[in-house]
């Protein structure tokens, strides 16, 4: 097991990251100022894969946990779900000094830490995330929400969780679509902060494809490392957190006009990226040679589905309704090379959107668009 500490101003709490951890969750969650049995928050899905060890696990160190299960699924990560979670704790008996434990994907871990922040003005709350998304990205930093009818994280809170505990044997149950999804965002991590995570990735890819635990452990924890430094640096979101979003404005665009259907999140945000690399390269960021290798990276973890069909027309008002983009200065997220990532201001709308045409049309392959 590796163990490292997200370190922010009122508090630092620890990231551990290893195989079997989900036996042994009590053991590790004993003497951090939790008593009692948590509230369990999973769905399903997890508990039939998973359930059995981590339950046995906290029963015999914490006593028998109460669970509330939630339906799975995006959808459902709403204020229904929510007062759901609230009526089963009131029905549990919870008190300001019981705890949740968020044992799920980004969905469960975003409403049952929201839960934590806003049950009786907040109690404490640990993550056994259970997704390679959840286990390098939406565990850290603190940011919980649900979605409302008005878009997506809409009402949410900023909540740390009191310990994170990443198993990485349970990315075997993973369908291999969510892995790769993963996979993007630790490959944006890369390629935004470190050129050795990128080499490694490049060196190790199947292993990775086949969650050997040395090299999966070896990914999260760098990327833990490289996304709980720059939230460290700057908890509250301005400059330097924006470089997290590499790949996802135009990412976003591409979810928003396919109406969430064709890409997953991560697919969506990989599309983002080569296009950012093709835009990049058009303003004389980035060499052809580090391009091509981040294309050559992301083509490598699994193929993407085709951006065939997708008009300009909507994927352009999908990015204008982004406030980010309405704001009349643009600014993108761009690579220097890889490992180091610049934000340009002052980018002209057309020139974005006449690059965007033309990447379309070559069905995102930027070689073509060269000849
Ligand atoms: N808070 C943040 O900073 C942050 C950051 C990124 C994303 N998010 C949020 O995360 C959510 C997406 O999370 P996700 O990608 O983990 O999706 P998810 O939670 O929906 O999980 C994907 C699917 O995999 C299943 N699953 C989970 N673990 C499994 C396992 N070990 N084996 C088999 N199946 C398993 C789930 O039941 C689900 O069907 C979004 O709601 C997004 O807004 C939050
Ligand atoms: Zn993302």
């Amino acid at each position: 097991m590796r163990e490292l500490n997200v370190d922010l101003a009122e508090r630092t709490y620890p990231v551990m990251v290893g195989s079997g951890l989900l036996s042994s969750a009590g053991r590790l969650l004993a003497r951090r100022g939790l008593d009692a049995p948590p509230i369990v928050i999973t769905n399903r899905t997890i508990l039939k894969f998973h359930g059995p060890p981590l339950l046995q696990s906290i029963r015999e160190v914490f006593g028998d946990p109460a669970v509330v299960c939630i339906r799975d699924g995006e959808r459902f990560k709403n204020h229904e779900t929510l007062m759901q979670i609230y009526r089963g704790m009131f029905r549990a008996n919870a008190n300001r000094r019981s705890w949740i434990l968020a044992f799920g994907g980004g969905v469960v871990g975003d409403i049952a830490g929201f839960a934590a922040a806003t049950f009786m003005r907040g109690i404490p709350f640990v993550m056994v995330p259970t997704t390679l998304l959840a286990q390098i990205d939406s565990s850290i930093g603190g940011k919980v929400a649900i979605n409302v009818p008005q878009g997506k994280n809409l009402i949410g809170a900023f909540h740390q969780p009191a310990a994170v505990l990443s198993d990485t044997d349970v990315l075997k149950t993973l369908p291999e679509r969510e892995l790769a999804s993963g996979l993007y965002e630790i490959v944006k991590h890369a390629a935004i902060r470190s050129e050795s995570l990128m080499r490694y990735l490049e060196s190790r890819l199947e292993a990775i494809q086949h969650c050997q635990t040395r090299e999966m452990t070896h990914i999260i924890v760098e990327s833990v490392r490289i996304k709980a430094g720059v939230v460290a640096s700057d908890e509250k979101e301005a400059d330097l957190r924006m470089i997290l979003n590499y790949g996802h404005t135009v990412g976003h665009a591409f979810e928003a006009a396919t109406d969430y259907k064709r890409f997953k999140h991560g697919e969506a945000v990989a599309w983002g990226m080569i296009a950012a690399v093709g835009f990049g390269r058009e303003l004389g960021h980035l060499r052809p040679g580090e391009a091509r290798r981040l294309i050559d990276l992301i083509h490598r973890v699994r193929p993407l589905p085709s951006l065939k069909g997708i008009r300009l027309n909507p994927l352009w008002n999908a990015l204008v309704r982004d406030k980010k983009f309405r704001s009349g200065d643009i600014r993108m997220i761009l690579l220097n090379r890889i490992g180091d990532a610049e934000i340009r201001s002052g980018v002209d709308a057309a020139t974005i959107r006449r690059f965007l045409r033309g990447f379309l049309a070559s069905g995102g392959n930027l070689e073509d668009r060269r000849g």
